[in-house]
């Protein structure tokens, strides 16, 4: 006998939402085999001010704009939330739940706001959540480190987390291109935020690192334990004085478990050109992982755009539908709503490399000054650069560090930023020195 089609209520109709309904309506029958039952969308809700180009893709007589309306749609099981933001987001899929619906989400804003209140609801009402969109879109980090990779302790992550910044990275380091430019195409190709805000200022990737920190340490982590730096300060002196020592800019999600406890971070770094992840370029996303029995894992993949997004909403809707995934939310005991807060490191406890370029006056004694502030924080030089061209009466200087504690060279940069020879912030770039694998 035929198997009952589950029923799908979609949320949002705009670059994943219409994504999302092409990949089920063009392979139907494919996803029924995958799934043991056809999966059907029976209501697609696209708020009056949400309307765009792309709801016209809807079928006809699915689109809703009406809340109450869509919820009292009949044999809806599966709610999937791909609206974005976190107020109606948050309104919607605790609704869903508390009507027992399971969810899937690509919403790493939300997830990382109210990620564990929202776990709470589901288990308390018999519903899962299933996020792996929300992180690096179709490159699926999320089943492997939850999954996959249950048996191990987890050392590291160093990941590029947003698309739309790594493609900016890569159009200015490979092809010179300004700035402005590289973000305006990312927008234009799909890849960046409603406000492109949140990509260039790391907010997104710390979004991501919040998520995916919290399943790998098994830690409640929140925004506020994250310093995060986006790439809207770079200036392309940078990525070429990085390239001149061999470095490619990233930006870069770390989370390291330390003896002194855990660090997260989001900033642009410099990596070895030589490493994997430095060849990550355009909108492709990348993990690194270390994990205590398997050693090093490299994931990578396209972490943003529409069709990469919804191949990952459609892989969670199809695990929920043949039933894998809603057992494995109930019975596990690793959602950040059960977990403690992280033991966060000391950061005078932690050392790195770093890269320092002050715009300093072109005048005796000035680099003097520069090194004696750095000595007085126990920060020591291993290298120093400074061309000949200045810019007026300033020269870019740079100072690249030995292993410095992180706390003695931020605050050694905010020392450097008030002396009356340097102009502007310092700015300060990690060089990552990956682990073995
Ligand atoms: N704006 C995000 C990015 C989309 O550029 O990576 C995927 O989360």
């Amino acid at each position: 006998m035929a198997q009952k089609a589950v029923g799908v209520g979609l949320i949002g109709c705009g670059t994943v939402g219409s994504g999302v309904v092409k990949l089920l309506v063009e392979q139907a029958e494919w996803y029924a085999q995958r799934a043991g039952r056809p999966i059907e969308v029976r209501r697609v809700l696209c708020r009056a001010e949400d309307v765009g180009p792309h709801t016209a893709q809807v079928p006809e007589g699915l689109l809703v704009h009406d809340l109450d309306a869509f919820f009292d749609t009949p044999d809806m099981d599966i709610i999937l939330e791909l609206a974005g933001g976190t107020t109606f987001a948050k309104q919607v899929v605790e609704r869903a739940l508390q009507a027992g619906k399971h969810v899937v989400t690509a919403n790493k804003a939300l997830l990382s706001a109210h990620g564990p209140e929202l776990f709470a609801v589901a288990r308390q009402n018999h519903a899962a959540i299933a996020f792996e969109a929300s992180c690096l879109g179709g490159c699926p980090v999320i089943t492997a480190m939850q999954f996959n990779l249950a048996a191990n302790r987890i050392s590291a992550m160093y990941g590029i987390f947003n698309g739309t910044c790594n493609y900016i990275l890569t159009q200015m380091t490979d092809q010179g291109q300004a700035y402005d430019e590289a973000l305006a195409d990312a927008q234009q190709l799909g890849f960046a935020e409603a406000d492109p805000t949140l990509d260039v200022s790391g907010g997104d990737t710390m979004h991501k690192l919040v998520i995916l920190a919290s399943l790998a340490f098994g830690a409640r982590v929140e925004e506020k334990h994250v310093p995060c730096e986006g790439i809207d300060r770079l200036e392309l002196v940078d990525i070429g004085l990085g390239a001149e020592m061999g470095y490619e800019i990233k930006l870069l999600a770390i989370a390291e478990q330390t003896d002194a406890g855990l660090t997260l971070s989001v900033g642009p770094c410099f990596v070895h050109a030589d490493e994997p992840i430095a060849q990550v370029k355009s909108s492709f996303n990348a993990m690194s992982l270390y994990g205590h029995a398997v050693g090093h894992t490299l994931y990578y993949g396209r972490g943003a755009g529409q069709m990469p997004t919804a191949s990952a909403v459609v892989g969670d809707l199809i695990n929920l539908v043949a039933g894998s995934y809603g057992a494995l939310f109930e019975n596990m005991a690793t959602w950040p709503d059960q977990q403690p807060a992280p033991k966060l490191a000391d950061l005078d406890r932690v050392t790195a490399r770093y890269y320092l370029r002050v715009n300093a006056l072109d005048q005796p004694g000035v680099l003097a000054r520069v090194a004696e502030v750095l000595g007085e924080h126990g920060v020591s030089i291993a290298a120093v650069n400074q061309h000949e061209q200045s810019v007026g009466q300033f020269v870019s200087l740079v100072v690249i560090t030995h292993e410095a504690a992180t706390g003695a060279v931020r605050r050694a940069a905010d020392d450097i930023a008030q002396m009356d020879v340097i102009d502007g912030e310092p700015i300060c770039i990690r060089i990552i020195d990956m682990p073995e694998g």
